[in-house]
């Protein structure tokens, strides 16, 4: 059975198919899930999943996934708001934020929400993954997002191959329980 990603982001689904390669196939779905506005992730992609499973409605389990980055230095920020911040601010002003900070600490974290079982009652099991790092001046041209002015031992995550990325990203972590799981769960 094939596993449904519900998300617009093309970055997201590269960088899940290389966990499902040999496991499941990765569909794309594009449906605009109400994200809520709340401190923790794990509730946003909870609630978000189970809305899209409801109306997505043919039973086949779906899952998505949201992420946020947070600078130590702005206390979390932009933390829930990263995806606004990105279109308002955009990576180069958040850059400017912290580039007269000594701290410049910060951390990425993923949250993988999936559901089941009956859409209006669903189970829903969650997956977790974050990376510590540091906000540098933007370098790179791979990934997308924030990638370009998070560094991590000393390369951004836009020079890293998806693969490179993915073995030790926020997602990547979060990916790596959520296939094992699949993988033990799977009919
Ligand atoms: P969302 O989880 O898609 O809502 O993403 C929240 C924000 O974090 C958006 O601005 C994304 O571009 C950004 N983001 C999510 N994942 C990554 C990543 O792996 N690298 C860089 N930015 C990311």
């Amino acid at each position: 059975m094939p596993v449904r990603f519900v998300t617009g982001n093309e970055g997201k689904v590269r960088e899940a198919r290389e966990y499902f390669a040999d496991v499941e196939a990765v569909e794309q779905i594009q449906y605009d899930y109400a994200e809520i506005q709340h401190d923790s992730l794990a509730e946003i992609a909870t609630r978000g999943v189970r809305e899209a499973y409801a109306a997505i409605g043919d039973d086949i389990p779906v899952f998505v996934e949201d992420s946020e980055l947070a600078i130590e230095a702005l206390g979390g920020f932009p933390g829930p708001y990263s995806a606004y911040v990105e279109d308002t601010l955009g990576i180069e002003r958040v850059w400017e934020l912290v580039a007269d900070e000594e701290r410049r600490r910060a951390r990425f974290r993923s949250v993988i929400a999936y559901a089941s079982g009956d859409p209006a009652d669903p189970d829903v099991e969650t997956f977790t993954g974050s990376v510590a790092g540091t906000i540098v001046a933007p370098r790179g041209e791979g990934g997308f997002g924030y990638d370009p002015i998070f560094e991590y031992n000393g390369t951004t995550m836009a020079e890293l191959s998806t693969e490179e990325k993915n073995a030790i990203s926020h997602r990547g972590r979060a990916l790596e329980k959520f296939a094992e799981w699949v993988a033990e769960h799977r009919d």
